[in-house]
């Protein structure tokens, strides 16, 4: 008996030390597989699985997760929240800071002010996004969101740290937050296209209205869709050669500019490599490449360098980010390719997760058009007509070709 009990206290230690070593495993960090070590805190895990912030976290380089356990959920789940609501409540809960169990007990001045998920996913407002931290007395360490105004809930004890990467600990009980449990219109219930067009999107709104495009959005709403919108200043540019699309090439077009995914922007910044959009279909590839530095997303196609300026609504499985120019897929915009001197992006590119083929399409785009002649293709580089205007030098052969070069240049780097 004595025996026996012996050996399960050294097994719990053992296993306790395992858990608690530190970076065993850690090549960029995996909430899921951490909290997983801890079966009281399930709830608070499955539910930063199904709101997606397990990605957003594991794509942070520094981070605090607030964990609490699943007696602390009850309470939160018995509010019956959208799953948008328990999003942005979950997300006040993760600190962009490392905060291990040490710094928390040594805050300069004794309180301190963190930025969490929630705000900096836009949806709060003022300081509802921070949390105050403060040293009490007794050693104790109190934890309140700034709307909730005080001290909701206290460290409990430290789960896992790994210096300065990830910092998970436990706290008392959810945070009281009234603005991230707000109720938020489901996304099925928005309106995109008067969204876009209420936010400088107006010109790519409209296009999408009179084009069967609309319904290949709707139809993949539901089931996950990321927008790629241009700012009105670049459709307007970009006008012209709209006009000289085909119905089914204004209809791929506007298809490109949607991935039948939900890619948060987090995500995004994790992904670099090839996309598959909602024109993909069978032969006609429009994919693109996503590539980032940390900092900027751009949108890559053989002729166009696209960053996404601005997020019109991230609510899952929604997301509407703004972008600078209009995204020209080569299946459609071929001869400005032919006098291209840049490299290809695309060719070495790793794969991104992505679909290898959209879902719910309702439609099959029409063959790109092939030759030269077509009306979707013009003669002087479409690049040029986002940026610069070559028109001037282009009553010259040869000098044509150079100012195609050279507009690409420009619009590959003057960012
Ligand atoms: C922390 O993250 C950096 C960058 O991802 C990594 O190089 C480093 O090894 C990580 N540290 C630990 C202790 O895992
Ligand atoms: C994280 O861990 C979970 C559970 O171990 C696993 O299912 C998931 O694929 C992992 N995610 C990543 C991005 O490695
Ligand atoms: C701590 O308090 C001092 C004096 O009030 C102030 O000057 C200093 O900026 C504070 N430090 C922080 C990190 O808040
Ligand atoms: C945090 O809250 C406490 C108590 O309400 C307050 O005294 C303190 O000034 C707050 N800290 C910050 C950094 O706002
Ligand atoms: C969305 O708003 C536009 C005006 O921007 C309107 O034409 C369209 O009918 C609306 N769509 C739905 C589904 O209500
Ligand atoms: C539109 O097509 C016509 C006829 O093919 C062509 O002459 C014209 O240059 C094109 N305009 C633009 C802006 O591409």
């Amino acid at each position: 008996m004595q025996l026996r009990s012996t050996a399960t206290v050294a097994a719990v230690l053992v296993s306790v030390l395992v858990v608690l070593l530190p970076g065993a495993t850690v090549e960029g960090h995996n909430i899921t597989a951490i909290l997983a070590k801890f079966p009281e805190f399930s709830t608070f895990n499955h539910y930063l699985t199904i709101t997606h912030l397990a990605d957003d976290i594991n794509n942070r380089q520094t981070i605090t997760v607030c964990a609490v356990n699943n007696a602390g959920m009850s309470d939160l789940l018995s509010k019956h929240l959208s799953v948008y609501a328990m999003k942005n409540v979950l997300s006040l809960h993760v600190l962009l800071d490392y905060f291990g169990a040490k710094k928390l007990h040594q805050i300069t001045n004794g309180t301190a002010l963190a930025a969490t998920m929630f705000q900096a996913t836009g949806t709060a407002s003022g300081s509802s996004g921070f949390v105050n931290i403060t040293d009490l007395k007794g050693g104790k360490v109190g934890f309140g969101s700034e709307d909730g105004g005080g001290t909701d809930a206290t460290f409990v004890k430290s789960l896992q740290e790994v210096p300065y990467n990830i910092s998970v600990i436990q706290i008392s009980s959810m945070l009281p937050s009234a603005e991230a449990e707000a109720p938020t219109p489901e996304p099925a219930a928005v309106n995109i296209t008067s969204l876009m067009s209420a936010h400088g999107c107006k010109f790519f709104a409209e296009a999408l209205l009179a084009s069967a495009a609309m319904k290949t959005y709707e139809d993949n709403i539901d089931g996950g869709l990321t927008v790629f919108c241009p700012l009105d200043d670049a459709f307007k540019g970009f006008a012209p050669k709209y006009k000289n699309l085909t119905v089914g090439g204004k209809q791929s077009l506007l298809e490109f500019h949607g991935v039948p995914v939900y890619q948060s922007m987090s995500m995004l910044k994790s992904s670099n490599g090839l996309m598959n959009t909602l024109a993909t279909d069978g032969a006609n590839k429009y994919d693109f490449t996503v590539q980032n530095d940390g900092q900027e997303v751009t949108i890559k196609t053989r002729l166009v360098t696209s960053k996404i300026v601005g997020t019109l609504i991230d609510q899952q499985p929604l997301v509407i980010f703004t972008i600078n120019k209009v995204l020209l897929p080569k299946e459609l915009f071929k001869a400005a390719l032919s006098p291209a001197p840049a490299p290809a992006p695309e060719a070495d590119a790793p794969t991104a997760e992505s679909p290898k083929s959209s879902k719910k399409k309702k439609h099959k785009s029409p063959p790109a058009p092939a030759s030269s002649d077509s009306p979707a293709d013009s003669p002087d580089g479409d690049v040029a007509d986002q940026q610069t205007d070559s028109n001037d030098a282009a009553e010259i052969k040869g000098f044509r070709f150079a100012a195609v070069a050279l507009s690409f240049w420009f619009a590959y780097f003057a960012m």
